[in-house]
């Protein structure tokens, strides 16, 4: 039996090598709460010849830690902002777990003052050493990082839109795992597309698209979203000052990750909900579905339909994702004229989470 399973396993493994170039991922913040899980599960995707791994603490010893996994690929330890640069240098992928987390009683908005800087020095790191990497940011306030990261890399003529990403994927991952515990069904068989943004209401899951259907009444549908929007307060709740939700936050990083690779792999039909600039509605950034390609976005699937319910909720929360978007773009305009006037300030850190 564990001689088949083996078998199979490395089978497996080889018909994906035959695919998969090698590839560079790099985790910035990879010391903290979330970038050290995350960083572990990577070692477990296929293909990443090098997982570099950035924070502003010495990076030596969890590199060496990882690099005893015993998969194939290199793990290098940065540290330091003077080493962000030759961290994402020609990485494939680049992904942000770096800033500050969450208190109780605070909003994830509170957190831009903390952590706009991470996405003004990394999307600037990206634009001089990786231009072409998909970039990815777990740091919050994702509805604003975003936006932030965009103009920065505009602002530097490296901006496009198919190459960056919030990641949305523990919203997706939390309504799958409390609705299919609600079905008595696994998790896994659970489908279902979280639309908007990253924070409170702007986080709407889709119920009504549920595959298999969610067949509930609407005052227990409207009980589940608002669960769904709350967890991860819930999370800084039950941490009570501690943080906010690092394991099953690298979880789903990881799975998003992972698509993006295997797109890049050459992978076809992988759609992931994430959080990118888009024209699908009027914010200029938003979750959606989309099929994802070795470019990064290939194709911004249609807006799933919706319920009533569901479409009360989203004009709702656009007039919060175009102001969390206007907030973002001016964070990164006050950076970047200050900047065409003196030199950065070395006030500014790359925290980690
Ligand atoms: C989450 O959804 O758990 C994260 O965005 C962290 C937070 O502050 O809630």
């Amino acid at each position: 039996m564990f001689l088949l399973t083996s078998l199979k396993s490395q089978t497996k493994v080889a018909a994906w090598r035959v695919v998969v170039r090698t590839l560079k991922v790099a985790v910035v913040g990879a010391g903290g709460g979330i970038g050290q899980p995350l960083s572990l599960l990577l070692r477990r995707c296929p293909g990443i010849d090098e997982l570099a791994l950035h924070d502003l603490t010495e990076m030596k010893g969890i590199a060496a830690d990882l690099s005893h996994v015993s998969q194939t690929g290199n793990v290098v330890g940065f540290t330091g902002e003077q080493e962000l640069e030759p961290a994402v240098s020609g990485a494939d992928v680049v992904v942000v777990a770096a800033g500050m987390p969450r208190l109780p009683g605070m909003q994830r908005d509170h957190l831009m003052a903390a952590n706009g800087n991470v996405a003004v020095k990394v999307a600037t790191a990206v634009s001089n050493a990786s231009p072409g990497a998909l970039l990815a940011f777990i740091t919050n306030p994702v509805n604003m990082i975003v936006p932030t990261a965009a103009e920065v890399l505009r602002a530097h003529g490296t901006f496009d839109p198919r190459r960056l990403f919030g990641i949305t994927t523990l919203d997706v991952v939390r309504s799958k795992k409390f609705i299919g515990d609600s079905m008595n069904i696994s998790p896994d068989e659970v489908n279902i597309p979280v639309i908007g943004g990253h924070a409170g209401i702007t986080i709407l899951p889709l119920i009504s698209q549920c595959q298999p259907r969610y067949r509930r009444d609407l005052q227990e549908i409207q009980k589940l979203t608002n669960r769904i929007q709350e967890a991860g307060t819930e999370v800084v709740n039950a941490k009570a000052g501690k943080g906010s939700a690092t394991l099953s936050m690298a979880y789903a990083a990881a799975t998003f990750v992972d698509s993006l690779l295997r797109a890049i792999g050459g992978q076809e039909e992988l759609v992931e909900c994430a959080f990118v600039a888009s024209e699908l509605t009027d914010a200029p950034f938003f979750a959606s579905p989309l099929n994802l390609g070795k470019d990064g976005i290939k194709r911004y699937m249609p807006l799933p339909q919706m319920s009533d319910y569901e479409k009360e909720a989203l004009e709702k929360l656009l007039p919060i994702l175009r102001q969390n978007a206007d907030e973002g773009v001016n964070f990164a305009r006050t950076f970047l004229s200050g900047q065409s006037r003196a030199p950065v300030p070395a006030a500014l850190p790359l925290t980690t989470n």
